[in-house]
This record gives C-alpha cells, sequence and structure tokens, in this order.
C-alpha cells in the first residue's frame, strides 16, 4: 500500500506509446483509468495545446464524472513560426499520418541550413476535476529536425528529431527509456506530479 494514495483520473488518450511513458514517470502516484469506450472524439480546435487539452479533459468528466487527464502536444519549429504547432497531427494531410507529416516537414526544411532547423516537442497536460477546478503542467524538449529520417523506435516525427540533451541520434534511434528520460512528456508528467504536491 502507498504511504500517499494515488490521484485516480480517467485518461483522455488510448495512444499505448503515450500512456506507458506516463506511467512510467506516475509511477503508481497517478493511477491512469482506460478511456471508456463510449466517449466521443472532440473536435481539437483551439488555437492552442492547452486549449485542445482542456476540451479533451473536460468531455470525459462530462461523461463519466470523473477527473480526467488529457494531454495536447506537438512539435514547434522555430524557421516554421512555430509549425506544425497544433496541427502536428495533419500536417501531412491526412489524419495521424506519422509517414506523411513527416514527409511534408522535410519538404518545407528543404532549403533550410542544419543551424536554422531548431525545434522542440511541447506536451501540455490538463488535469480537470467535476468541481470545475484543473491542474495544468506543461514539458518541452528542445532539438532539431534531421535531413533524413533514421531509426524506428516511437512514433510521429522521432525519425527526424534530434533532441539536444543527447548525442546526436534522432528519438527515433532511442530506446524507449532514454527517450522517457529526456521527453517532453516524461517533463511535463514530473511537472504534472510536482503540482499535485504543492
Ligand atoms: P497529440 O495531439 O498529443 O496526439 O500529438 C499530435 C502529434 O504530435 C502526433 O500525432 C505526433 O505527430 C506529434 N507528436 C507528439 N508527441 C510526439 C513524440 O513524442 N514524438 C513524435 N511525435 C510526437
Amino acid at each position: 500500500m502507498a504511504e500517499r494514495s494515488a490521484t485516480v483520473v480517467v485518461a483522455a488518450t488510448a495512444n499505448p506509446h503515450k500512456l506507458a511513458e506516463m506511467n512510467a514517470v506516475f509511477h503508481g502516484a497517478i493511477e491512469l483509468l482506460p478511456r471508456p469506450a463510449h466517449v466521443p472524439e472532440v473536435v481539437e480546435d483551439a488555437d492552442s495545446f492547452v486549449g485542445n487539452a482542456r476540451l479533451k479533459a473536460r468531455s470525459i468528466v462530462a461523461a463519466t464524472g470523473r477527473a480526467a487527464l488529457a494531454d495536447d502536444s506537438g512539435l514547434e519549429v522555430d524557421v516554421l513560426d512555430g509549425a506544425p504547432g497544433v496541427e502536428s497531427a495533419y500536417y501531412g494531410g491526412g489524419d495521424h499520418d506519422d509517414a506523411a507529416n513527416r514527409a511534408r516537414l522535410l519538404e518545407e526544411l528543404a532549403a533550410v541550413a542544419d543551424e536554422e532547423r531548431t525545434a522542440r516537442f511541447r506536451t501540455v497536460f490538463v488535469l480537470a476535476r467535476p468541481d470545475g477546478s484543473e491542474v495544468v503542467a506543461e514539458g518541452t524538449c528542445e532539438g532539431r529536425i534531421g535531413h533524413i529520417e533514421r531509426g524506428s523506435e516511437g512514433f510521429g516525427y522521432d525519425p527526424l528529431f534530434i533532441p539536444s540533451d543527447s548525442d546526436g541520434r534522432t528519438f527515433g534511434e532511442h530506446t524507449a527509456a532514454e527517450k522517457n528520460a529526456i521527453s517532453h512528456r516524461s517533463r511535463a508528467c514530473h511537472a504534472l506530479l510536482a503540482a499535485l504536491r504543492a
């Protein structure tokens, strides 16, 4: 039995990569309940990560009457003025078509030199409660966009993203544990735990 009782929340995401990353950091301090199948998908049409995370968390609170934890994340490329940003999942035209998203990013950056390919992943969490209160937490991971895809670990833009806090490999070439140690999502998880303990 843990000394401190776990915060129990319904997870807005069903993405197994994200759930694994989150559980690795929460270590039971936050217990994630699976998203019930009957909860409809929300249209993520806010213009910020926090806005979209709030939409997702609130829709689950409304459907379940329980506290809910939603994240919204994406890639911000400096030379593209922060794009793809909230459009990260749809950047290549499809719906969560990772290969198409990466292909468009490489195309947009085709003429951009190494030193201008700086970027970051950002994750924002909103933990929304039935009483209307909420906790917001954020994490970022700085890096740059490579010229070719490398590695097959992870998902999304991982084969193109070279994190600054590592050794020149892309996230696609990092094991899950290595990525968890420095990722935007794990940093947001730590920030959320700290906010809940405060
Ligand atoms: P979501 O809205 O949080 O699901 O994230 C939107 C998109 O951002 C995903 O479809 C991915 O393309 C990208 N993304 C978010 N986190 C990561 C990551 O850790 N690695 C690679 N791509 C990511």
